[in-house]
């Protein structure tokens, strides 16, 4: 089967993914209208990373009110849509869109006025990833290594990725030599997500234990480290997938760089540091066990935050849609040259 580079699509009034939890090993589309399966899509990972989330939100809310006679209120839906996963505030960034753009009337034809705006929240997207990738691309001079940490690309977003629209920026460019993806422990993102997205784009690239990270460091083979973000503070501190904070403190002793890729959508403004985000703690199962299968017992206690948090001081820079923004970081000020 050939599937299109994108994580989710909407056509023919049904909601389109890939169910992520299968890949790289099976290549499967679920159709849905049901708002109630998009959430579980969320909560399960079928659907995953921070601006994807924000977009399959939003086309489950325009769909919980598509057949008006058996439809849950605005609010209801909103309230479970909102509380599905807690970190990436792209989500609740979307669905207050959508009902925003609704003003006062919000009781006639909301199906098709909220598809509308979802269809431009993914549109805009789409445009904000192929920006983030020129933006990116454009700070590196020669052909360069670059580590990534879980997936920041066309399936963790609606259009190119994020982190991974730079290095598909670089690779177009000839500056991209080879790529190193973190496994990214426990739902491995990086060997199942990334190295999918960077074997079917014909890129060279590794996978690499989380702990080989820092030796990797040491021995000179990485120039630049590239992730994404769920959630960003108004002082720069951003939360990414759990182990991105020890990339950057090792990042930092190395004298590396390290950026965060990331849509203006995943700025938190309402936040302003990073003791306001929530950092979601998932299920002790996904340590205990792999694909159902026990590697100890499943009665031992078990510590499993999803997310970390970079200070803001370990982050060279983040790149937007709108430019390059370098510490100390004012998101309300014109993003800087780069
Ligand atoms: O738990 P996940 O897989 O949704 O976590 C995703 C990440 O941490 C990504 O790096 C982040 O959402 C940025 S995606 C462009």
């Amino acid at each position: 089967m050939s599937l299109t580079n994108r994580a989710l699509w909407f056509k023919d009034d049904f909601l389109h993914f890939i169910d992520q939890t299968l890949l790289p090993l099976e290549e499967v589309i679920v159709s849905t209208d049901s708002f109630l399966r998009v959430n579980e899509a969320i909560k399960r990972l079928e659907v995953r990373g921070a601006p994807a989330i924000g977009i399959a939100g939003a086309f489950a809310l325009a769909l919980s009110q598509k057949y008006p006679l058996n439809s849950p209120s605005l609010s209801e839906a909103y309230d479970i849509l909102v509380n599905s996963r807690p970190t990436a505030v792209n989500l609740r960034w979307a669905l207050d869109r959508l009902v925003k753009s609704l003003g006062s009337d919000k009781q006639n034809n909301l199906y098709e006025r909220l598809l509308a705006e979802a269809g431009k929240i993914h549109e805009e997207d789409i445009e904000s990833c192929s920006r983030i990738g020129t933006h990116g691309a454009d700070l590196f001079r020669g052909a360069v290594n670059i580590l990534t940490h879980c997936n920041a690309g066309y399936l963790a977003t609606g259009g190119d990725g994020t982190a991974l629209s730079v290095i598909y920026q670089l690779q177009k460019r000839g500056m991209l030599k080879k790529v190193y993806a973190d496994e990214t422990r426990p739902l491995l993102q990086g060997s199942r997500l990334t190295a999918y997205e960077l074997h079917k784009a014909g890129i060279d690239f590794m996978i690499q234990p989380d702990s080989a990270a820092a030796y990797n460091m040491q021995l000179g083979n990485i120039d630049a480290v590239i992730t994404g973000a769920d959630r960003i503070a108004a002082n720069g501190d951003s939360a990414n997938k759990i182990g991105t904070y020890s990339l950057a403190v090792n990042a930092a002793y190395h004298n590396i760089p390290f950026y965060i890729a990331a849509p203006f959508s995943t700025i938190d403004l309402n936040i302003a540091d990073k003791s306001g985000i929530p950092v979601e703690e998932r299920d002790p199962s996904e340590l205990t066990s792999v694909k159902n299968i026990h590697v100890t017992r499943s009665d031992y206690p078990v510590f499993n935050p999803a997310f970390d948090i970079i200070p803001a001081k370990l982050i060279t820079a983040i790149i937007t849609e709108k430019g390059v923004y370098h510490s100390p970081f004012r998101f309300d000020e014109p993003a800087e040259n780069n």
